[in-house]
This record gives structure tokens, C-alpha cells and sequence, in this order.
């Protein structure tokens, strides 16, 4: 199978690197692509080669409708179609879908002015979060304790559409699964760390650090998911006439009420597809091209032991990251996924936020983290941000 993979990150490098283990693979092309991702695939620009299947790494190419567009032309795509990708480029869709199809999920309202949004507030007493309607780059949200933050909050964004959302608590958990419209095969789960502050502190960021599978998961909690969240996403999908063929992400709160749906995406979560694809034992490229071509019945993902990815940021990063330092101590043995790094020739350097995710892994959550920090405690960089408690404070299961 030839195949083009779209995108340039971390999560793309984390593809490139399990599909190229696969042997269905014959060549794979890469666009934009990295310099890391160069050791995997020819990187291609301007005309498009000739493949039989695309996988559409990032959610702004699928936003635009490049899937729709290939599609269009009779090529087989992983990603869904545009309409569908609202389900992540659009908060106020994604929250009318799930009210729509009574899909647990945090009570909300959608106001248009700073003027409706400063009078909504009073219907959000224990905690609000304002989110950005449209895509942030895991950068949109904004978790406001008091009314005061809620209105700072509310100032800064004036002139947008926004989401209000009333204020959840509990273990977090990333649940990926390739979807074919009408089936979802789950991957192992996943938490992520969005702050970038040890302790949960600091500002939201794309991600910091993962640990898989996500500690708060357990049998009875992914029962419950799929009677009360994936089936009706599934049926509201068929319902609504939209397209899923590609990655469904679904972020869960565990709340002491039960799951709720956070966000959907509709690709791979970056960094936790760092975590999670060195999990898997069957070919991740078999299954992604069996979602592309509509028909998952008769795949499966088998998976085993934990993972911990520790993600090692620039200087500056999520608001101003600083770019073009040097980074030594970049072992080949250590399972290292770039993410915003080029190569001079000589050197690798650090060429965007988030720089670097070291996967460690193991038979336990301890062992995984162990290997993880060790392996990114020899990498360094100028001004690198690191936090040091990625997967430490193991939530009790829900
Ligand atoms: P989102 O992009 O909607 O997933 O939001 C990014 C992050 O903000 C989530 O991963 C949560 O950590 C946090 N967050 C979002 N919505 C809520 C909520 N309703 N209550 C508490 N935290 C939230
Ligand atoms: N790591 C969160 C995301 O990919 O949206």
C-alpha cells in the first residue's frame, strides 16, 4: 500500500513511525513533513503522488475539507469530511450535537457578546469555563474559579462566539478510537496533563504529558462509556447524515455523576498518540485504511503494557515559545517523537512550542514513567520546560 500522511508534528512522527512498521506499507510519502520525519518517509510537496490512502494527521487541513476534496476524487482518506470535523472545529456545534442526541456532557450556553456573556454568568455559580468556539490549538479554553476570572476571560475574547460551560471535576481521560461511520475500535486510553505547571498549574497548553492506559479507567467505567456515549454518538452521526471516517477522539470527564463529554476531535490527540500507538501489537495501518474504506468489522487493536510520554517544551511556551536552540542528548536507542524540531545537518534544533515527547514504557505505570524521565532527563535544550510529575499522582479509579 502507498501511502501519503499529512501533517508535520509529533503525533505525525508517532504515525509515521508505527505505519512504517506495517508490512502492507510498500512506500510512504510525507507533507509538509519533518526533518525526524524524513527517516520514515519521502517527503513530498506541490503535486500530490499517486497513493491509496491518505491519513490527515491535523484537524486544520480536515476543518478545510481536504478530505472531502481527495474523496472527491475517488481516493480512499482516513479523516472525516468537513461537516463532520465540526464535531472539533466548532465547540457550539459539537454542543448542540450532544443535546441533540442526550449525550452526557457539561450544561452550556453559546453567547455572541460580551454583553450576553457577562449576563450568563449568573446561570454559573460553582465554577464556569469559557471556551473559544472555533479551533485553538488546545489553547481556547479558559477555566475561571470566580466571577471575576469569568469576566477577564469574557473580556479578552469580546467580539467572538463563545461557550460557556459550566465547571466539572474529575479524572480526565482521552478516548481515541478509529471510526468507520458506523463502529468505533477503541485504542488504549489515555490522560493527558494540559497545564503546564507541575501540580495542574499554570496555564492550559496543547499538552504536556500522558500516561497510558489512563489510570482512572476500569471495566465497568468502559461499559457505561459505550451504552452512554459512544453508541449515541454513533447514532447521532448516522442521524445527522455525517461522514466519520477517520479518528474520533472523545475527551471524558469522570464526573461522581458518571462520564461526560468534554470535547470531541476528530484526529489523533497529540501528544497522547505518542503514548499510545507504541502499545499497540496489530497493524495500526491495516485498521486505518479498513476506517477509510468504511468497514471495520473483522479489525482489532490489540494492545498491552503502560506507557508515559514526557513532553519537553521551548522557552516560552504555550504564549511565546522561543525557537532555534540547540538540543544535545538525543539518544537514538530512546523512543523520542519530534514535534517541533528541524535538523541543520549537524545539530537537531528546536523549532517550535512543543519540542520533544519521550515515551517510556513498561508492564506497570511506575516502571513506564521511570524509563520515560530517564530517557528525557539526558535531553536537553536552552530554556527547556519539562514537568516533572507527569503520570506521579495516579487518580483512584472512578
Ligand atoms: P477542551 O478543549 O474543551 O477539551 O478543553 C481543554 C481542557 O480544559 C480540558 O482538557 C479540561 O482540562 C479543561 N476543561 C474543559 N472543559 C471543562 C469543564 N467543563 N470543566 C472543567 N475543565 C474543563
Ligand atoms: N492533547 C490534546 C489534544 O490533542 O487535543
Amino acid at each position: 500500500m502507498r501511502v501519503l500522511l499529512v501533517g508535520s508534528g509529533g503525533r505525525e512522527h508517532a504515525l509515521a513511525w508505527s505505519i512504517s512498521k506495517s508490512p502492507k506499507l510498500t512506500k510512504l510519502y510525507a507533507s509538509p513533513g519533518s526533518d525526524a520525519i524524513s527517516e520514515f518517509a519521502e517527503i513530498v510537496s506541490g503535486d500530490r503522488p499517486d497513493v491509496d490512502l491518505v491519513i490527515i494527521g491535523p484537524e486544520v487541513p480536515l476543518a478545510e475539507g481536504l478530505a472531502d476534496q481527495l474523496r472527491g476524487e475517488g481516493i480512499l482518506v482516513f479523516g472525516p469530511n468537513k461537516d463532520a470535523a465540526r464535531l472539533e472545529s466548532s465547540k457550539s456545534f459539537a454542543k448542540e450535537f450532544m443535546v441533540r442526541h442526550q449525550i452526557p456532557t457539561a450544561r452550556s450556553k453559546t453567547v455572541n457578546s460580551l454583553q450576553e456573556g457577562k449576563a450568563a454568568l449568573a446561570e454559573f455559580t460553582n465554577g464556569v469555563v469559557v471556551k473559544a468556539d472555533g479551533l485553538a490549538a488546545g489553547k481556547g479554553v479558559i477555566v475561571c474559579a470566580t466571577r471575576e476570572e469569568a469576566e477577564a476571560a469574557l473580556t479578552a475574547k469580546p467580539a467572538e462566539c463563545l461557550v460557556l460551560e459550566e465547571y466539572l471535576e474529575g479524572p480526565e481521560v482521552s478516548l481515541l478510537g478509529l471510526c468507520d461511520g458506523k463502529r468505533f475500535l477503541a485504542l488504549p486510553t489515555s490522560s493527558d496533563h494540559k497545564r503546564l505547571l507541575d501540580g495542574d498549574r499554570g496555564p492550559n497548553t496543547g499538552g504536556m504529558g500522558v500516561i497510558a492506559p489512563a489510570p482512572a479507567w476500569n471495566e465497568a467505567m468502559r461499559a457505561r462509556v459505550e451504552s452512554e456515549i459512544i453508541q449515541p454518538t454513533l447514532l447521532g452521526l448516522a442521524k445527522d447524515g455525517l461522514d466519520y471516517r477517520g479518528l474520533l477522539y472523545i475527551g471524558l470527564m469522570l464526573t461522581p455523576e458518571g462520564p461526560k463529554v468534554l470535547e470531541y476531535n476528530c484526529r489523533f490527540g497529540d501528544p497522547e498518540t505518542q503514548a499510545v500507538l507504541p502499545l499497540l501489537q496489530s497493524d495500526l495501518l491495516q485498521a486505518l485504511a479498513a476506517a477509510a474504506g468504511g468497514d471495520l468489522s473483522g479489525e482489532e487493536l490489540r494492545a498491552s503494557g503502560c506507557a508515559v510520554t514526557v513532553v519537553l517544551a521551548s522557552e516560552g511556551y504555550p504564549s511565546k515559545p522561543i525557537s532555534g536552540r540547540l538540543i544535545s542528548g538525543l539518544d537514538l536507542e530512546e523512543l523520542v517523537f519530534h514535534a517541533g524540531t528541524r535538523n541543520n545537518g549537524d545539530h537537531w534544533i528546536t523549532n517550535g512550542g512543543r519540542v520533544l515527547g519521550v515515551t517510556g514504557l513498561g508492564e506497570t505505570h511506575a516502571q513506564a514513567r521511570e524509563r520515560a524521565y530517564h530517557a528525557a532527563n539526558k535531553i536537553n535544550f536552552d530554556g527547556r520546560q519539562m514537568r516533572s510529575d507527569i503520570g506521579a499522582a495516579l487518580p483512584t479509579p472512578a
